[in-house]
């Protein structure tokens, strides 16, 4: 069956490569992305936009009007239907967080975590009448803590706890919540990532041996993308969708060793790979 869906963060990465699929599969999609029909129709391909089935919608996840205007749009042009919200854009904020002003901070989570609790509100009315689904792209830095990434960590640990408090919430009400959790994939992520200060004199060789290792470690180790597109396609066709998918290999080991190991363990080890890997000069 066709569905009507709603994602964020749809001008590249996981994001477009959804919207591909999902108008393949015959789909009805209002990408919401920064720059509106004006960038959207330039981003995607004549034989997609000639489907009349993609629509666009100018939504920055920190403007609160903006998300405003995505439920209104639904109102006005879908009359209020919607099947599944995908909650998908995002962004890093790395590095040590004593270095990392407020305003940062809190962008941070303006983008990661009030963007989609917000919008996520504004759209349940719809869901709950389709009895829909939200679809939450977390990270697997949403389940575990790492040294330079406390920021992110925090945005991701934040909607992972309102991604859960959903799903009891509206079980009753027929709502499906899924988070899904990649681990290291190639998209524009690194390169939009953002640093704070060092903070510390002594933190500044470390930025600069983990931002290399970032570098090495995308183009090495990170998964295909499409790999995440196409799960996001199975969560809005499949008829019961699990709370959480973990995705790619980094994040199916990250899962083994919290399962295997306990605690005190778990961030001895965590501790040395940082030390020895991501924060050795090269
Ligand atoms: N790639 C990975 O390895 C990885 C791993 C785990 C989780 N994730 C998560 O996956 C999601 C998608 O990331 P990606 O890998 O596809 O990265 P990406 O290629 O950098 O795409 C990020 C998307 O989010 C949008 N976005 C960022 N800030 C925004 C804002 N303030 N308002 C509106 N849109 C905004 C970007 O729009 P613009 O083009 O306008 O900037 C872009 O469409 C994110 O939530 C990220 O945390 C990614």
């Amino acid at each position: 069956m066709t569905k009507k869906i709603l994602i964020t963060g749809a001008s590249r990465g996981f994001g477009k490569l959804a919207v591909e699929l999902l108008i393949e599969r015959g789909h009805e999609v209002v990408a919401a992305l920064r720059g509106g029909s004006e960038r959207g129709d330039a981003l995607f391909s004549e034989s997609i936009l000639r489907t009349g089935r993609l629509h666009f919608i100018d939504w920055h996840a920190e403007r609160t009007e903006t998300l405003k205007a995505a439920a209104s749009w639904v109102t006005a042009h879908w009359n209020g239907q919607l099947d599944v919200l995908i909650n998908n854009a995002g962004y890093g904020l790395m590095g040590p967080l004593e270095g990392q002003t407020d305003a940062q901070m809190r962008r941070q989570m303006e983008v990661n975590f009030f963007g989609p609790l917000n919008l996520t509100r504004e759209c349940l009315p719809f869901l709950k009448r389709s009895q829909g689904r939200i679809i939450n792209v977390s990270s697997i830095a949403g389940l575990a803590g790492f040294p330079f990434y406390g920021a992110y960590n925090a945005s991701k640990f934040a909607l992972e706890a309102i991604s859960e408090a959903f799903y009891y919430e509206l079980r009753s009400s027929g709502v499906q919540v899924a988070l899904v959790e990649p681990g290291s994939f190639r998209t524009d992520f690194s390169a939009s990532t953002e640093f704070g200060s060092p903070g510390t004199p002594e933190n500044e060789p470390k930025i600069e041996a983990f931002k290399k290792r970032m570098d090495t470690r995308r183009s090495l180790l990170s998964g295909d993308p499409t790999r995440v597109a196409r799960l996001l396609v199975r969560l809005c066709e499949k008829k019961k969708i699990p709370l959480r998918t973990a995705i790619g290999r980094d994040a199916a080991l990250m899962l083994l060793i919290r399962k295997a190991l306990p605690d005190c363990w778990r961030v001895e080890l965590t501790s040395r790979v940082f030390e020895k890997i991501f924060f050795r000069p090269s």
